[in-house]
């Protein structure tokens, strides 16, 4: 298949490459596109067919539901049973914006595209590129994040295009995202609101809106064991899937800044006489201290945001190394940290080493 690669300048397509768009996603195609969390991958949400060259692109497997993605909350009604007080709220704080909520589903909307569940995860992306192909295309669009199953999540044109190039119909080019993490995915289908996947929106920021917000026991998992364990049943089926693991082996280590420092030159050097490349994912006020083959800072230490931003895209970096060890010093794991802290552990394989 040829894939169509069209550019969005400063968050403009031009008229008739969004019209190209728009045709694509209502006769059944695939489009991926630029949103403020990542890019993702379109296709109509309320046609199997077209939710099945999702997954098939992707090489996803079909019980891992699909975020159904609108440019206005007047589509919500038709998308679900119903919109409680708190769903509400939450809707008029964060959207358009990275919050993805999930409801019971209505009729309309086929087990083709929530993976045989009765519930539906909706978001209203921000993104200017997102609004206009969605205005566009007239039918909400189920996307995921628009890399390989198993990869990192795309960040930027170019990591599309590794994955996905000749997959799918097209590609909007729209620049490198702004947050670099996907959304934070509340769950309000149930009783209690339950925080499926942290993100850009923290729990703090959801519990200013709807008071408690319970924690799926997938987040808070510190190990495979718990999670894969029999009595545990996943409410975001995506979670069970094996995460993106970096080709090479990825560690991280805790404790205090100087020890975290020691432990990792230590490593390194033995590494090095055994002739094994090793690399190190640091910060801006640590990257002096390392010597290894690669040393890849993150961003500041107190810049959360910097960090979530640029994690996806040092994960690909490494893919394109021959290193075999990647060494990785912990951030903070509260705010947008709890998010990147939650990639970057499911990332390493649960392995966080205490240096103390
Ligand atoms: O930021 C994002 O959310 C990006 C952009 C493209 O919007 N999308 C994204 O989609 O991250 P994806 O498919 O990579 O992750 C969606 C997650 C999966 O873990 C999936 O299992 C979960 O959402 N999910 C989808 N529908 C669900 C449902 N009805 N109940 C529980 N979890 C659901
Ligand atoms: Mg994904």
């Amino acid at each position: 298949m040829d894939t169509k690669i069209v550019i969005a300048k400063e968050g403009k397509m031009s008229e008739s490459d969004l019209q190209t768009a728009g045709d694509i996603l209502r006769q059944g195609g695939t489009v991926a596109f630029p949103t403020e969390t990542v890019y993702g991958l379109g296709a109509n949400g309320l046609d199997s067919e077209a939710a099945s060259k999702i997954y098939k692109a992707k090489g996803r497997p079909s019980d891992n539901p699909l975020i159904i993605h609108i440019a206005d909350k007047n589509e919500l009604g038709a998308l679900v049973k119903n919109v409680s007080e708190s769903a509400e709220k939450l809707m008029k704080k964060f959207w358009p914006g990275p919050l993805t909520i999930i409801f019971q589903k209505s009729d309309i909307v086929p087990y083709g595209t929530t993976g045989g569940l009765e519930t539906v995860a909706i978001r209203m992306p921000s993104h200017p590129v997102a609004q206009e192909l969605l205005k566009v295309a007239k039918v909400p669009v189920a996307a995921p994040s628009a890399n390989a199953s198993g990869r990192p999540s795309p960040t930027t044109a170019k990591h599309v295009i590794e994955d996905l190039d000749g997959k799918i119909d097209m590609i909007v080019d729209g620049g490198q995202v702004g947050i670099g993490i996907e959304s934070t995915i509340i769950d309000m289908s149930g009783d209690v609101p339950m925080l499926l996947r942290p993100g850009f929106i923290t729990k703090a920021m959801l519990e200013e809106e709807v008071g408690e917000v319970l924690v799926d026991k997938v987040v808070l998992a510190k190990s495979k064991e718990e999670i894969e364990s029999d009595d545990y049943k996943p409410k975001a089926p995506g979670m069970k899937y094996k995460h993106y693991a970096p080709k090479a082996e990825l560690i991280m280590f805790e404790g205090e800044t100087d020890k975290v420092v020691n432990k990792i030159n230590e490593l390194v050097a033995e590494d090095e006489k055994k002739g094994v490349k090793s690399g190190v994912i640091c910060t801006d006020e640590t990257k002096g201290y390392y010597k290894a083959n690669q040393v890849i800072s993150i961003g500041s230490r107190s810049d959360d945001k910097e960090i979530a931003h640029n994690l996806y895209g040092v994960l690909r970096d490494f893919d394109e190394t021959d290193i075999q060890y990647i060494y990785s010093e912990t951030f903070y794991d509260t705010g947008l940290g709890e998010a990147v802290m939650n990639r970057l552990i499911k990332a390493a394989g649960y392995r966080v080493e205490n240096t103390c």
